[in-house]
């Protein structure tokens, strides 16, 4: 077996390395403050229960963004695609205007959903717990919206925007597999 030597210390930028190995997905977290649309991107997005439904995202506790959409009561969680890049690093930049040429929907909550996405969800603040430099926020679900046709999902991994796109030729992708679901929320 190999060793391993003890680390002294670990560093922001190897552990932002390492969980760029991590593949994950975007959403676009908007919402109206009232004055304007507000929305960043976020990567940090976890389904958390069905039964109450939640979900999860981490924000940084230097965002100037976030505050803003707490303050909202009710945020758009939408499911960006592979055609989305642009949306994604829109919603992310520090200056200009992030929703220019983004198709967006406001629902009457206030919560702000994109065109064209994969899936969203309107949400609601349940809980917010302290983890080091970031926030673990848990979001209620009140209502979602799936396209089911859509197919190809944007993935970022190694800190760029990868595409997986479905072909139609020998299936990359394996069999889909569906988590037993709790019989109080099965549906006919
Ligand atoms: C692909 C991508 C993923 C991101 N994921 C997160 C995330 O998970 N959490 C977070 O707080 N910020 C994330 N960001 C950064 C925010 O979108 C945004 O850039 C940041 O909040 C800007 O700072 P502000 O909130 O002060 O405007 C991500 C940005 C990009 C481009």
């Amino acid at each position: 077996m190999t060793q391993v030597q003890e680390r002294e210390s670990l560093d922001g930028r190897m552990l932002r390395n390492a969980f760029a190995k991590f593949p994950t997905g975007v959403v676009a977290l908007c919402a109206h403050d009232g004055t304007e649309p507000v929305g960043m991107a976020v990567s940090a997005f976890m389904p958390v229960s069905l039964e109450p439904p939640l979900l999860s995202v981490c924000i940084q506790k230097s965002s100037s963004t976030w505050p803003r959409l707490r303050q909202c009561g009710s945020i758009g969680v939408s499911v960006l695609g592979r055609e989305q890049k642009d949306h994604a690093q829109r919603l992310a930049a520090k200056e200009g205007d992030r929703f220019a040429g983004v198709e967006m929907t406001q629902l009457p909550s206030g919560a702000i959903v994109l065109g064209d996405t994969h899936a969203w969800f309107e949400c609601r603040l349940d809980a917010s717990h302290d983890a080091g430099d970031h926030i673990i926020v848990v979001l209620q679900i009140l209502d979602l919206h799936v396209e089911q046709e859509a197919e190809d999902p944007m993935v970022f991994f190694g800190s760029a925007f990868r595409g997986i796109r479905h072909r139609g030729g020998p299936p990359i992708t394996t069999p889909q597999f569906d988590p037993p679901i709790p019989p109080t929320r099965k549906r006919a």
